[in-house]
């Protein structure tokens, strides 16, 4: 793949086929499957690819990827530029370490560290100050969904996490729809009910004075080869956040060449 402009907004919503190893792969395993991986994924002009990798193999696999377009993110930043807060990292640091995007509110950091759509807020300034593209994730839960809630839980994680963000970043900005009850299940959302959930997203972007339309929004949640291109057929889906499938490079090469 050619060397492309980082974005995170554009007109035409290239797609972004993204992976999240989450806590797997050592810097060894990482750095092995970039090796596997390039060269299955080579002469890609029409679409991003990006890898969130765990914070210990951010340089090896910046290094190992180099050249190769693929775009290298962390999984979570603290908001401070530095200080006593044992265990977090910041956003020079991964910028430090060669790292160009980074994840912010998946669902994980908030059911199990207690991240908020304050934090996030606080989390997407730190990132866009520092240069980096920021992927902020948003998503109900299966009571919330059964419950009928889910365009009121969306919107209020979007105004939360959203607060302050300036639609002049837009260029620093994806946003990423995972239904919580979607992960590691093997349940995906249908294609029609992401779609729907995304169009309400990109709705609610706008209201809040954000260019929705031209903001990616990428939906995750039990991604496989064999369900990526019809999510991606999706008008409002600009893309897939892969857990589980983006650890083996063959079957995140199939996933990222859809189509
Ligand atoms: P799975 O693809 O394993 O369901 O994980 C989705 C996810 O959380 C990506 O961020």
């Amino acid at each position: 793949m050619s060397e492309k402009p980082l974005t995170g907004g554009s007109s035409t919503r290239r797609p972004f086929l993204a992976g999240n190893w989450k806590m797997f792969k050592t810097g060894d395993q990482a750095v092995a499957f970039v090796k596997e991986f390039v060269p299955l994924v080579g002469n890609l002009s029409d679409r991003d690819v990006a890898l969130a990798v765990p914070a210990t193999a951010l340089q090896g696999v910046a290094e190992a990827a180099k050249g190769s377009g693929v775009i290298v993110g962390a999984q979570n930043l603290h908001w401070e530029k530095e200080g006593a807060f044992t265990g977090e990292i910041s956003a020079d640091m991964i910028v430090g370490a060669g790292a160009t995007m980074v994840l912010i509110g998946h669902s994980e950091r908030r059911q199990f560290f207690g991240d908020t759509d304050g934090w996030v807020s606080k989390k997407l300034a730190a990132a866009v100050s520092a240069g980096l593209l920021a992927v902020v994730c948003v998503g109900e839960t299966l009571a919330e969904r059964e419950a009928g809630k889910t365009f009121e839980v969306l919107a209020s994680q979007l105004k939360g996490s959203m607060a302050g963000f300036v639609p002049k970043d837009e260029k620093r900005l994806i946003l990423a729809y995972e239904p919580v009850w979607a992960i590691g299940t093997g349940k995906t959302a249908t294609k029609e009910e992401a779609q729907e959930t995304q169009a309400f997203i990109r709705k609610e972007l706008s209201a809040l004075g954000l260019p929705g339309q031209s903001l990616r929004i990428l939906y995750g949640g039990s991604v496989k080869p064999d369900n990526a291109g019809a999510l991606m057929a999706q008008p409002d889906i600009d893309g897939l956040l892969v857990g589980g499938a983006s650890l083996k490079a063959d079957s995140f090469a199939k996933i990222v060449n859809f189509g």
